[in-house]
């Protein structure tokens, strides 16, 4: 009785519960829109970092810096500029419906698919340096292709990397 009980709880209560909270944590222009600067990086109303373009294409550094990341250690898999392949989704798909810390989440710790005979693994990052410290770099980059109309291909601007960047990296790397 018990077991039925708590499985009628979870489809009467938690179930809806989880597919609203899915259906919020669906970004857009509008959620992604930079409210604060600090120092060169930009946060969103719910304070996630997010991303900043001017009119002229200029990007802020953390999103260039991203595109950069994201092209050496996750486009083998995930496609040029965040498209997909047929080994990996599309990330400007993906990042339309995850929010921050399941982007982290799933970085960190990897993932695998196994099952109808493929089976595709996303590796675990958490102890990659070359990630981990770029994490947030790679997040509004992405997010920047999923909502921001970051055009593909290489940023044609972009802003001066800040004293606190180049902190948070030394910091980072040699740490
Ligand atoms: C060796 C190939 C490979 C590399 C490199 C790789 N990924 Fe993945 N990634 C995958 C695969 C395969 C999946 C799908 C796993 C699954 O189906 O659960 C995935 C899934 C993901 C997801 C979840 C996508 C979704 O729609 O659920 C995110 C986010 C992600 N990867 C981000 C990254 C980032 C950021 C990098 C670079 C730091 C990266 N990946 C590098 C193979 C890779």
């Amino acid at each position: 009785m018990f077991f039925r009980n708590a499985i009628s709880v979870f489809t009467m209560i938690l179930l809806p519960l989880t597919i609203l909270d899915q259906a919020q944590a669906q970004d857009t222009k509008e959620k992604a829109a930079a409210v604060k600067d600090e120092d060169g990086k930009y946060f969103d109303g719910e304070g996630n970092p997010t991303f900043k373009i001017e009119q002229d294409g200029t990007v802020d550094w953390y999103t260039f810096s991203g595109y950069r990341r994201y092209h050496s250690d996750c486009h083998v898999c995930h496609g040029p500029d965040g498209v997909g392949s047929s080994y990996a989704p599309a990330l400007v798909d993906t990042m339309k419906n995850i929010d921050y810390g399941s982007f982290l989440a799933i970085v960190a710790e990897g993932r695998k698919n196994v099952g109808g005979g493929k089976q595709n693994v996303m590796p675990a990052f958490g102890e990659n340096k070359n990630v981990y410290c770029y994490l947030d770099d790679i997040y509004v980059y992405l997010r920047a292709r999923a909502v921001g109309d970051a055009p593909r291909g290489r940023p044609p601007r972009k802003a001066d990397k800040a004293q606190a960047a180049k902190d948070h990296e030394a910091s980072c790397m040699g740490g």
